[in-house]
């Protein structure tokens, strides 16, 4: 089994690049499970239900989200809309898991693909350097509880490399892969960890490359030198598509590989 994971989509040009490659990588790679973390894709901030409509247009299955998700109000609606045990497109946006409780939105997925495998995508959000959050540690360890499938594909959006690097150990055995999202700067670490899951600190955003993770770079730089405020606008040079693909025993949920994937214009 394959799963396409593809990272953090950022701006018009991020939606751009992935809307060029998702289809021919999809097809040469047989992928059967197709992730992207969406947060982003609205601007740089948050995403709507017409980016997410599009999104699953192109073929994914699930978006994941992190602390953007509540940028855009209309997308609470979108998930609103969608029952719990549904598989509507709205219920397959998540938002990170170990929020606080009775927020709107889920932070878990649980599906079956085409090819009749069950599995599930976990949402996490890291508490290192980030808003305040329940421990993602315990979190994913209760949710791992009411999770049947054996494939189960986690986003840690974090911001911390040893936050991140340590829940893979965590995971090791327990998840499929644990693919990190948030610091939009993909990371030479990819492997499979000895007990069977696919780990990569940052798997890298998908968005323009000439920027300050995503951002204009000029008003980043404006605001590091005078230290006054600014608006930040999406940035448009050098987009990349930048994605983890993996292969798994169905069966098991095992991982066998993990590949890292940069793809420009
Ligand atoms: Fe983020």
């Amino acid at each position: 089994m394959n799963i396409l994971f593809i990272g953090d989509i950022f701006g018009s040009a991020g939606r751009r690049i992935v809307r060029e490659h998702i289809g021919h990588v999809r097809e040469a790679n047989a992928v059967d499970l197709t992730i992207i973390n969406a947060e982003n894709a609205a601007g740089g901030f948050g995403l709507t239900p017409q980016i997410a409509e599009e999104l699953f247009d192109l073929g994914a299955d699930v978006l994941t989200t992190g602390n953007h998700i509540w940028d855009k109000r209309e997308l609470i609606d979108y998930m609103n809309a969608a029952p719990v045990d549904s598989h509507d497109r709205g219920r397959r946006v998540l938002r990170p898991a170990n929020l606080q409780p009775n927020l709107p939105g889920h932070g878990v997925y649980q599906g079956t693909t085409e090819s009749g495998v069950d599995y599930a995508v976990i949402d996490l959000q890291g508490c290192v350097f980030m808003n305040t959050t329940n421990d993602p540690f315990y979190a994913v360890d209760g949710l791992l509880a009411g999770v049947r499938a054996k494939v189960i594909v986690v986003d840690f959006h974090a911001e911390a490399t040893s936050e991140k690097v340590a829940m893979g150990w965590h995971l090791d055995g327990r998840a499929t892969a644990v693919l990190g999202t948030h610091t939009h700067i993909p990371t030479a670490d990819e492997r499979v960890l000895p007990g069977g899951t696919a780990y990569q600190t940052d798997v890298g955003m998908s968005g323009p490359y000439d920027s300050v993770i995503g951002v204009e770079k000029e008003l980043v730089l404006r605001k590091f030198l005078t230290g006054m405020p600014g608006k930040f606008e999406a940035a448009k040079g050098n987009p990349k598509m930048c994605a983890a693909l993996v292969s798994c025993d169905a069966a098991t949920g095992r991982a066998t590989r993990i590949q890292r994937i940069m793809l420009g214009e």
